[in-house]
C-alpha cells in the first residue's frame, strides 16, 4: 500500500511512518518541520520506500501532487500544542482547520479511499462526568481544541458528502521516543523527566491533582493503522483507560530515575483540562483497538526498593532480565510489579521500540527513561550513571 503520513517527522508520525515502512508500505511523509524533526526521519529516508515532502499541508498543490495514487492518508500535522493556540489562535486555525480541509480535499481529488486523522481529548473540556465518550457534547476551552473540533466536524461532512472514509481518533495524553523535551510546549513526560535528570525538581501547574489517560505511542500507532486497516469511520477515543494524577505521576518517575526532588508548583495555565480518563470501547469494537501498556497509579513512596533496579523488577524476573540498545531481548511476562510503572500485557511482544533512538546515551535520556517504564524495567539508575561518567 501507499500512504501519506502528514506531520511524520513530528514525534507520533514519525512512528508512524516507520512502523508503515517496516511493515512493506510504501510511506510519502510531508511536513513542514516546524516542531518535527528531520533526524525523527533520517534513518527512514535511506529507504527506497519512504519518500519526504517538505511542505505544509496549507499548501493544497503540494498536498494533492503527494497524495497521487495514495491508498490512505494519516494525518498527523497540526500546531499540537494548547498554550501555543492560546498565544496564536490564527496560526493554530490555519494549520488545524485550513490544513485538515486540504487533506480532506486533496484525498477527494486524488480518489485516496481513506482518511484517519488526529484530534484530541482536549475536545471534552472539563466536563465533570467520567469517563470521556465520545457521545458527550464538546466543550473546548482553547483555540487548539476549537480546531481539532471543526477539523473532525469536517471530516464527517466529507465522509457523508464524498463517501471518503474518515476516521479521528481523539488521542489523549501520549508520551514515548522522540517526544521532544525542549520544546516550550512539551508534554509533561518527558517535561519531568528531563527536569529530574538535570537534578531539578519538576514543574506542576496548579495543585498536582489534576489527572491523565496515558497512552504509549506504540499503541497510538497500532490503533492508527487498525483504523486504516479496517472499515471504521466516525471519531475514537484512544486512551490507556485508566488515569493518574500529575503528583503521583510526579512519584512514579522519581521511582523511576532514583532522582527525588519536590515538585514545584506554579499557577495553572489557561486552557489545560483538569481531569482526563477515557472510555476506548467505541475504538475496541469497530477495529480492535486494545493498549498493550497501561500506566499504572502510583507514588514514590509505595515503591518498593525504590529507584533501585532490584525493587523494580517484575516478580520472578531474573537480574538479566531487561533489554539495551541494540541488543535483542525478553519479551516482558505479564504481571503486577508496583505502583508507577507499565505493566505490559500478553500482546507487549508488539513492541518494537527499543532501537528507535541509538544516540540514546547522550541526546535522548527521556526517551530511553520512557522506554523503560514502559517495559517495566527501571535499570535506569545505573544507565544514568554510566551517562554521567561518560559526560565531559
Ligand atoms: N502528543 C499528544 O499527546 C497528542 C495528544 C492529542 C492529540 N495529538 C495530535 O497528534 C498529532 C501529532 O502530535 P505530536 O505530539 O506528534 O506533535 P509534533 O509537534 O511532534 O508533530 C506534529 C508534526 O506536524 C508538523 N507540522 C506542523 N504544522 C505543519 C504544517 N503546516 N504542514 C506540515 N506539517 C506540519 C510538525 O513539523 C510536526 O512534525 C497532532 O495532530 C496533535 O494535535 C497529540
Amino acid at each position: 500500500m501507499r500512504y501519506i503520513v502528514t506531520g511524520g517527522a513530528g514525534f507520533i508520525g514519525s512512528n508512524l511512518a516507520e512502523r508503515l515502512a517496516r511493515d512493506g508500505h510504501d510511506v510519502v511523509i510531508v511536513d513542514d518541520l516546524s516542531s518535527g524533526r528531520r533526524e525523527n526521519i533520517e534513518h527512514l529516508l535511506i529507504h527506497p520506500r519512504v519518500t519526504f515532502v517538505e511542505g505544509s499541508v496549507t499548501d493544497l498543490p503540494l498536498l494533492v501532487d503527494a497524495c497521487a495514487g495514495a491508498d490512505g492518508i494519516f494525518h498527523q500535522a497540526a500546531v499540537a500544542s494548547v498554550p501555543r493556540s492560546v498565544a496564536n489562535p490564527l496560526e493554530t486555525n490555519e494549520v488545524n482547520v485550513t490544513g485538515t480541509l486540504n487533506v480532506l480535499w486533496a484525498a477527494k481529488e486524488c480518489g485516496v479511499p481513506a482518511v484517519v486523522a488526529a484530534s484530541t481529548s482536549a475536545i471534552y473540556g472539563d466536563d465533570p462526568v467520567f469517563p470521556k465518550h465520545e457521545t458527550m457534547a464538546p466543550r473546548p476551552l482553547s483555540p487548539y481544541a476549537v480546531s481539532k473540533l471543526a477539523g473532525e466536524h469536517y471530516g464527517t461532512v466529507f465522509a457523508d458528502l464524498y463517501g471518503i472514509r474518515t476516521a479521528f481518533l481523539r488521542y489523549f495524553n501520549v508520551f514515548g521516543p522522540r517526544q521532544d523535551p525542549n520544546s516550550e510546549y512539551a508534554a509533561v513526560i518527558p517535561k519531568f523527566i528531563t527536569r529530574m535528570l538535570e537534578d531539578k525538581p519538576p514543574i506542576i501547574y496548579g495543585d498536582g491533582e489534576q489527572t491523565r489517560d496515558f497512552i504509549f505511542v506504540a499503541d497510538v500507532v497500532q490503533a492508527n493503522i487498525r483504523a486504516m486497516e479496517s472499515e471504521a469511520s466516525g471519531i475514537f477515543n484512544i486512551a490507556g483507560g485508566s488515569r493518574i494524577s500529575l503528583n503521583q505521576l510526579a512519584g512514579s518517575l522519581s521511582a523511576i530515575t532514583g532522582i527525588h526532588h519536590r515538585p514545584v508548583y506554579e499557577l495553572p495555565r489557561p486552557g489545560d483540562v483538569r481531569d482526563s480518563l477515557a472510555d476506548i470501547t467505541r475504538a475496541r469494537d469497530a477495529f480492535g483497538f486494545s493498549p498493550a501498556a497501561r500506566l499504572k497509579r502510583g507514588s514514590a513512596r509505595q515503591w518498593p526498593g525504590s529507584g533501585t533496579a532490584a525493587g523494580n523488577r517484575f516478580p520472578g524476573q531474573g537480574p538479566g532480565f531487561g533489554h539495551s540498545a541494540g541488543r535483542s531481548r525478553a519479551a516482558p511476562s505479564p504481571g503486577v510489579v508496583s505502583a508507577g510503572t507499565y505493566i505490559p500485557s500478553s500482546r507487549s511482544k508488539e513492541f518494537e521500540v527499543q532501537d528507535v533512538c541509538p544516540d540514546w546515551l547522550h541526546r535522548r535520556c527521556p526517551a530511553r527513561v520512557m522506554t523503560e517504564m514502559h517495559h517495566g524495567r527501571t535499570a535506569t539508575s545505573s544507565w544514568w550513571r554510566t551517562r554521567k561518567t561518560l559526560q565531559p
